[in-house]
């Protein structure tokens, strides 16, 4: 069973070469377009990234080879009605060599969980509708579509 080879890890204080990791690795992670290495954020900001309470990274690793199999990670966002937080979910990839083994849906289940931990059951994830496999990942999972019109508007500050 796919679940019993990978084990779900929430990055916490103590993990901060994982996100090195990911950044090296970053063409594995992705759809094959993108640069193939990302600069890592530095030292102090790597600490904030994986001590955030409000940032969830859940990294799933290969048991057999304690590599890191895929990742999922997104932010608590606070809303001004109805119940306080709900969560983001930025990005999720898996390793090429493990793909169509079910490690995404089980991140997704495992952001799902941290979520519920959390007492937050609303989210939203931004995904091309072009890229399929990301739509079937998150449809199966149960996400809604929005509205056709939305957009996503890039800002620079
Ligand atoms: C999207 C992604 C996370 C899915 O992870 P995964 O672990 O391979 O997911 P699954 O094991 O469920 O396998 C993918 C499923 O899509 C199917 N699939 C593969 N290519 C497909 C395609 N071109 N069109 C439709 N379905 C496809 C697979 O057959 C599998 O179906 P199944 O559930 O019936 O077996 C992974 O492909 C990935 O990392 N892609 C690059 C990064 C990315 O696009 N991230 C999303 C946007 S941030």
């Amino acid at each position: 069973m796919v679940s019993d080879q990978y084990r779900m890890h929430r990055l916490r204080a103590g993990d901060e070469w994982v996100l090195g990791t990911l950044a090296r690795g970053n063409a594995r992670f992705g759809d094959g377009k993108e640069q193939e290495w990302l600069p890592p954020l530095g030292t102090e900001d790597t600490a904030q990234f994986v001590a955030d309470p409000n940032t969830v990274c859940i990294v799933a690793i290969d048991l057999e080879t304690n590599h890191i199999a895929g990742f999922v990670y997104g932010g608590v966002l606070k809303r001004r009605h109805t119940k306080l937080h709900h969560i983001c979910l930025y990005e999720v990839g898996v390793d090429i060599d493990h793909r169509s083994r079910g490690v995404g849906p089980l991140l997704l289940s495992a952001f799902a969980a941290e979520a519920r931990r959390m007492g937050i059951d609303r989210g939203f994830v931004v995904a091309n509708a072009d890229d399929a496999e990301a739509m079937k990942l998150y449809t199966d999972a149960g996400a809604v579509r929005s509205s056709a019109h939305d957009v996503l508007l890039g800002l620079t500050f």
